[in-house]
């Protein structure tokens, strides 16, 4: 894996955020990159600012449907014929006191965060074993950091580094990597958020594509299975 070029990727939620910015990271890095979301449009967009068809693949795919993600999976398999590294990406937030969480607001953020990247796991693992590849959860610091108005969100998030470090131990006698990144504030559009210069203090979607390729790179013998990552100097109000 240390030798990144032509080595193919998917990243869900690709479209914007945290996943453009790993995707930005590993086309400069001479990778394949297919990136997904709910609507095609969106994700076409994205996948013509970072690169030509030969580099990027554009995917609809809601991650909270397994028949999505094993058709966005055999997608790449037909254009590309592997996956090397897969970054479950995608992710939604609703933030409010558990009394007041609505039942849609609790299943869309399970669905979505929790079962994604189950969906996303199983519908790459075999192409992931045949590469040796690499599969990589974006937690958050709230999965160990609890919050008021954070129930439904804390409880994803505790529960995708549970699986992902379940997953590292089931996987790595395939040569398979796992690892959970958990960062803190990042400045994207996460929550309504339009990111501005109000948010130059916080984390900046590349710095995770940077962080993404040093894990990347890094010896085969060595993995970094959780990593906590957080803004230097928090929010100065
Ligand atoms: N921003 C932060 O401070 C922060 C901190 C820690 C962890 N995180 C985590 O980082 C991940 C990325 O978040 P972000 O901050 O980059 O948010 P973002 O800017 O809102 O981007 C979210 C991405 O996920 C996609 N998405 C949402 N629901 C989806 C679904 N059901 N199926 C497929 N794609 C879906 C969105 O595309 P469409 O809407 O077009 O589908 C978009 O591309 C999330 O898991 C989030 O929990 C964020």
């Amino acid at each position: 894996m240390q030798d990144l070029k032509g080595k193919v990727a998917y990243i869900t939620g690709g479209s914007k955020g945290i996943g453009y910015g790993v995707a930005e990271k590993l086309v400069a890095a001479g990778m394949r990159v297919a990136i997904s979301g709910r609507t095609l449009k969106t994700v076409e967009t994205a996948a013509q600012y970072l690169g030509g068809s030969d580099t990027v693949l554009a995917l609809q795919s809601d991650v909270s449907k397994l028949t999505d993600e094993k058709a966005a999976i055999q997608q790449i398999l037909e254009a590309w014929g592997q996956v090397d590294v897969v970054i479950a990406n995608a992710g939604v937030g609703h933030f409010a006191p558990v009394d007041e969480m609505s039942d849609e607001q609790w299943h869309q953020m399970i669905d979505t965060n929790l079962s994604g990247v189950f969906h996303t796991l199983k519908a790459s693992v075999q192409g992931l074993k045949k590469s040796k590849g690499y599969y990589i959860t974006l937690a958050s610091l709230a999965g160990t950091n609890f919050f008021a108005s954070g129930a439904g969100y804390n409880a994803t998030k505790f529960g995708v580094v549970g699986f992902t470090q379940a997953a590292m131990l089931d996987l790595r006698k395939y040569d398979v990597k796992v690892s959970t990144i958990m960062p803190g504030s990042v400045a994207t559009h996460f929550n309504n958020n339009e990111p501005s210069e109000k948010d130059a203090w916080k984390i900046q979607p590349e710095d995770i594509g940077a962080l993404v390729l040093d894990l990347l790179k890094m010896h085969p013998r060595t993995l970094p299975s959780k990593i906590e990552v957080r803004p230097t100097r928090p929010d100065k109000k």
